[in-house]
């Protein structure tokens, strides 16, 4: 089988960002190694702090962002970052050429109960005619990407990532502490029976989202004349890798709950990667209205609707 390292490789992609994925993956392997220890690390409950969007952190929020952080500004083609954890962005070196967007921990409300978490990272270009202190260089929309991936910590820690034209999916050999491909090129079913939203957010959506729904869940006796299954995991990760497995469509819409904030996911750092990894593998990845990788991002922390998944389902969802 083949490890990360000869797969990088075996590709035609430039050697320095094959060496920066390979880092983005090794600080990983560090975290899941943290993430397995748990309790027995110290690393479980509430850092007693809270990011710039007003969440509460957890510990190992704090300590992931900061295992993270420290490699990349320390890696010389690093320009900048940009973390779901950090208020504003962080340079890094004048010379480099690359950006990392990252979402350190996702899933945060699954950590104290030993559930499937994960770390979110895009790879953009450095663009050259701005300061690598200047948040522009971050508002570049998905389609830029060069390279994005998760690594999600469940019973196996496995990364998932893209370089390109297609998404791979490597598991972790704790023996040997390499990644090792376990899937060269992911394939989303395009049609599906499963569906994965908060539904207890329904009363906030809009009526067009309720009547998707409503009409998943009438099933075989509805206007789809099949059934529908549904799954929530409260960790993106977890949801999207199910989705990549045996597809399905997520969801989380916008909603109406609180007007300053229409949505929940990030575009940065959740949405965009995703996005690109969905794509990849045959799937679709929209807001409500656009594919998500098309979007021109407005702000660092910018919120986005988010529905992936299953091709022909994102269509009926879209119709709908
Ligand atoms: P965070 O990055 O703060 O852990 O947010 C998690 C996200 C995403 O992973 C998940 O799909 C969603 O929030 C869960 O939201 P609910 O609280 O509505 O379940």
């Amino acid at each position: 089988m083949k490890t990360l390292h000869d797969y990088l490789r075996s590709t035609k992609i430039e050697s320095s960002l094959i060496e920066l994925v390979e880092l983005l993956a090794e600080t990983g392997n560090k975290i899941s190694h943290l993430v397995r220890q748990g309790a027995l690390a110290n690393i479980l409950g509430a850092a007693d702090s809270q990011n710039i969007q007003g969440e509460d952190q957890k510990k190992l929020d704090v300590i992931a962002n900061q295992m993270i952080k420290d490699t990349l500004i320390n890696f010389s083609t690093v320009a900048a970052i940009a973390s779901e954890e950090e208020d504003s962005i962080v340079p890094a070196n004048s010379t480099g050429k690359f950006l990392v967007a990252f979402d350190p921990l996702d899933g945060s409300s699954n950590i104290d109960i030993n559930g499937q978490i994960g770390s979110i990272f895009t790879i953009y270009p450095r663009l050259a005619d701005l300061a690598v202190d200047n948040e522009a260089q971050f508002l570049q929309p998905g389609r830029q990407q060069l390279a994005a991936g998760y690594i999600l910590y469940g019973p196996s820690t496995q990364l998932v990532m893209s370089l390109g034209k297609t998404t791979q999916c490597f598991t972790l050999d704790e023996s040997k502490s390499t990644f090792v491909l376990t899937n060269e090129q992911m394939q989303i079913a395009k049609d599906t029976q499963e569906f994965s939203i908060n539904m207890s957010n329904q009363r906030f959506w809009s009526e067009k989202m309720r009547h998707y729904i409503g009409e998943l869940i009438l099933g075989a006796s509805g206007s789809r004349g099949k059934n529908f299954n549904m799954r929530w995991n409260g960790a993106m990760v977890g949801d999207v890798h199910r989705v990549m497995m045996r597809g399905g469509i997520f969801l989380y819409p916008s909603d109406n709950r609180n007007p300053k904030q229409p949505a929940k996911l990030r575009l940065l750092y959740e949405a965009n990667p995703i996005a690109m990894l969905v794509e990849n593998a045959g799937g679709k990845a929209l807001n409500e209205s656009q594919s998500i990788l098309t979007i021109q991002p407005k702000a660092l922390h910018e919120r986005v609707a988010v529905i992936l998944g299953s091709a022909n389902e994102v269509d009926s969802c879209m119709s709908a």
